[in-house]
């Protein structure tokens, strides 16, 4: 099931074997990837060749996804800046979750917040969710400003371990619920 879902400046759209130039560059990257759990480094043309076939056989595995992966692109650059996933769906316990990356030299600049914002709309809107579950690695005080600023509050924190460096560290755990997201929306 293809989903496209716009933005004022970005389109979320699924992963095609076009991107793997640009989401190989914009992973192999330690700035972006020791952020991430399941990101290797180094990150080759192979893991993003890998990683769109594994989209495509999630997006093409029935009409109700237990994952949603998009690729983040800019608009007026047609250039994909990131990825964004909407995963764990349980739609019976109406809980997801997932995760983000936007590329070095396009941070800062909004683009994380609009698309996690759409990310949220999509799940609570289109899936009718109640609740998201995210998390941050401990010091990663972009994540974190970008979901407080979303509505997330914090939700314990869990032993985690990074895949690109291998280091051990905390997870801080986030939720957010759609009670709070409609207060924040009215
Ligand atoms: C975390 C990440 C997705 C945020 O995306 P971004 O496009 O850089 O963030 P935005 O520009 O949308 O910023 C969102 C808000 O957080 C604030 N913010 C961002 N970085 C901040 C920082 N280091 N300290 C304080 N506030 C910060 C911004 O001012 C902005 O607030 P505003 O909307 O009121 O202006 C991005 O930096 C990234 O991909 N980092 C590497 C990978 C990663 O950490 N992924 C998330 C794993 S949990």
């Amino acid at each position: 099931m293809d989903i496209r879902i716009e933005t004022s400046r970005l389109v979320l759209r699924p992963w095609s074997e076009a991107d793997i130039d640009q989401l190989t560059l914009g992973l192999n990257d330690l700035e972006v990837a020791k952020w991430l759990a399941f990101v290797p480094h180094p990150y080759s043309a192979v893991h993003a060749k890998d990683w769109v076939r594994r989209c495509q056989q999630i997006a093409s595995a029935g009409t109700e996804p237990t994952a949603y992966e998009f690729a983040i692109e800019l608009t007026s650059e047609r250039r994909v800046i990131g990825g964004i996933s909407l995963n764990k769906v349980d739609r019976t316990a109406g809980t997801g979750g997932g995760g983000i990356w936007i590329a070095n030299g396009y941070q800062g600049r909004g683009y994380g917040r609009e698309a996690f914002d759409a990310k949220i709309r999509f799940a609570f809107r289109e899936l009718g969710l109640m609740k998201l579950v995210n998390g941050y690695f401990d010091g990663n005080e972009s994540s974190w400003a970008m979901q407080r600023k979303l509505g997330y509050r914090p939700a314990g924190e869990v032993p985690s371990r990074c895949m690109a460096d291998g280091r051990q560290t905390i997870e801080h755990l986030t939720t957010l619920l759609r009670s709070d997201w409609q207060d924040r929306e009215d």
